[in-house]
């Protein structure tokens, strides 16, 4: 096959796969998404513990009072490439929810194998899985070219979502509403994140952009915990292919020696 041939087919087959997971999986919402940078995006990017940390701080003093995270057991914050949080303080944190026990029918006090409650607020999703639940990117004209380039955009979406307040408000049957350029339409969740509404332990200057990006950065580890692990089984894959397929040139060329030069010979 010509190389035009090949690059056309290759053209079609990235088409084919990226329209149908843009429209099936991530529903893509209809506004202004910045493409912020994350520090996990790209073959080489991973997550970076102190955001998680942050992350977690926001969602925590800030989402929890009406979202739920009910996919994530307290006890991964301590895992490896996560928040990493120490056991003890993985186990102190735990200990300040109460769950509802099945068997003793009754309350208790949290355990590090529990998971974070449900949402509070009957109609603010769970957040565990929101940044897949959500696309950033698509377009042109529902191609899904731009997820190609920039990614799908689930924390992109997230972040700008929580930025995106353009402060109009408006009264529908009893229910505030409040105009979202990310979201692209109106929104009962009011704006939560303003300057300096957390204190960060480490320092950050807590910018409501910064909290955005934070909290957008952990929410995205919650829905894809393993991602670094997937990414360095990818790397292994990639150079034992690369080697298996040198082997295999090799060997061809080895095989095939003494009946070419035979050939050349008569
Ligand atoms: C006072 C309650 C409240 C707080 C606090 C709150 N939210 Fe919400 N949130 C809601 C409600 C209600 C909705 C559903 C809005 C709708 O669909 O109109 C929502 C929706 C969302 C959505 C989905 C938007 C979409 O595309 O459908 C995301 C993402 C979100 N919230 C993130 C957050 C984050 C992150 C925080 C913390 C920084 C937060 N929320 C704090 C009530 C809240």
């Amino acid at each position: 096959m010509k190389l035009k041939q090949l690059m056309l087919s290759a053209a079609a087959a990235m088409a084919l796969v990226a329209v149908p997971a843009s429209e099936a999986e991530a529903a893509k919402v209809g506004g202004e998404v910045t493409n912020f940078d994350f520090s996990f995006q790209g073959p080489f990017g991973t997550y970076d513990r102190n955001q998680l940390q942050r992350g977690l701080q926001v969602y925590r003093e800030a989402c929890a009072a009406c979202h739920g995270l009910e996919y994530v057991a307290f006890r991964t914050l301590s895992d490896p490439d996560g928040p990493e949080l120490p056991e003890d303080q993985m186990r102190a944190l735990a200990e300040q929810y109460e769950v509802w026990d099945p068997e003793l029918r009754e309350y208790r006090t949290a355990e590090q194998t529990d998971h974070f409650p449900q949402s509070q607020l009957e109609t603010a999703p769970d957040l565990s899985l929101m940044t897949k639940a959500r696309a950033g990117f698509s377009g042109p004209y529902g191609l899904g070219i731009n997820q190609l380039l920039k990614g799908i955009g689930g924390p992109e979406y997230v972040a700008s979502m929580l930025l995106g307040y353009t402060g109009e408000e408006d009264m529908q049957a009893g229910t505030m509403f409040y105009y979202n350029e990310a979201y692209g339409g109106w929104l009962s969740m009011a704006p939560v994140l303003s300057d300096g509404m957390v204190q960060y332990a480490d320092g950050t200057e807590a910018t409501a952009e910064q909290m955005a990006l934070d909290v957008a950065a952990f929410l995205t580890w919650t829905a894809e915990p393993k991602m670094m692990q997937r990414k360095r089984a990818g790397f292994t894959g990639v150079i034992f292919l690369t080697v298996l397929a040198a082997l295999l040139y090799l060997t061809n060329k080895k095989l095939w020696a003494p009946v070419k030069r035979r050939a050349k010979e008569s």
